[in-house]
């Protein structure tokens, strides 16, 4: 394994500890409400700040842009973090979340993972390596068309996206696959793409730590990610499509239509 991802793994794991170790006493936990429907939670900033010790001690150098704590440092290798995605599954015990992490070097991603505490599945990618699940190899499904695939999405949830817009595109997909699933963890979503489990995703507003470890690992496990219009600005736009290479071509085909609003 590559040193860098090591660390990662070392990281993810002591993050996911942390995170299991409370889920037995959430409802004492300290919520704050960060804005409408987004919240966070001692966990949350439990996790980053042992991520954040994990890496520094390896790489003090590197630069780091975490959720909760911001950006810090500055070089060309830079760590991308969400200690838990899924915080509103995890606050309700609902056991979909996961602890994201992906190392970019020269705005190349070059390492990720994500990791599902309660499962203990752990999604890495390393690139030109290929994508493993607990160390085995993964490849994406092999449909061939929106018939017959199961689609991850996210709805929309802050006041400040638009909900009918979203509804065009759900209107335009849901009908023609054989179901569609919104779990409520953007960085699973994408590790269940590359592992086969959904065959195509798509949500708009997403940040860069919801899916720079799943854009590495889909992509080395032989998918294809971009942003609604078939480009590459979805770390800057936060929408984001991706699958396997014919459900995704299928996916922006039947989107394209339905994104004017
Ligand atoms: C959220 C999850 C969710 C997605 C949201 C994200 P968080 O991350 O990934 O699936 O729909 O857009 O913000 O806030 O739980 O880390
Ligand atoms: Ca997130
Ligand atoms: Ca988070």
């Amino acid at each position: 394994m590559h040193p860098m991802l090591n660390i990662a793994v070392r990281a993810a794991r002591r993050a996911g500890d942390i995170i299991n170790r409370s889920m037995d006493k959430l409802d004492s936990l300290d919520v704050v409400s960060k804005d409408h429907n987004d919240f966070v939670s001692a966990v949350d900033e439990a996790a980053e700040a042992a991520i954040i010790d994990t890496i520094k001690q390896a790489y003090p150098a590197h630069q780091i842009i975490a959720e909760e704590s911001g950006s810090q440092g500055d070089s060309d290798y830079v760590w991308i973090i969400d200690p838990l995605d899924g915080t509103t599954n995890f606050l309700h015990g609902f056991p979909q979340f996961a602890v994201s992490i992906a190392l970019k070097h020269q705005d190349k991603l070059q390492q990720a993972v994500i990791y599902d505490p309660v499962s203990q599945e752990l999604f890495t990618g390393s690139r030109g390596a290929g994508a493993q699940l607990n160390n085995r190899r993964i490849r994406v499904s092999h449909r061939k068309e929106l018939a017959g695939s199961l689609i991850g999405t996210g709805f929309p949830f802050r006041n400040d996206q638009d909900l009918d817009a979203y509804l065009d595109t759900f209107r335009a997909i849901a009908p023609k696959t054989a179901g569609i699933r919104r779990a409520g963890s953007a960085a699973l979503d994408l590790a269940y793409i590359a592992a086969g489990r959904l065959d195509g995703f798509w949500e708009f507003g997403l940040k860069p730590w919801d899916i720079a470890a799943g854009v590495l690992i889909i992509e080395e496990a032989g998918g294809l990610v971009s942003d609604m219009n078939g480009g590459n600005t979805y770390f800057e736009s936060g929408n984001i499509v991706c699958g396997n290479p014919k459900v995704f071509k299928a996916l922006l085909q039947n989107l394209r239509p339905h994104l004017g609003r």
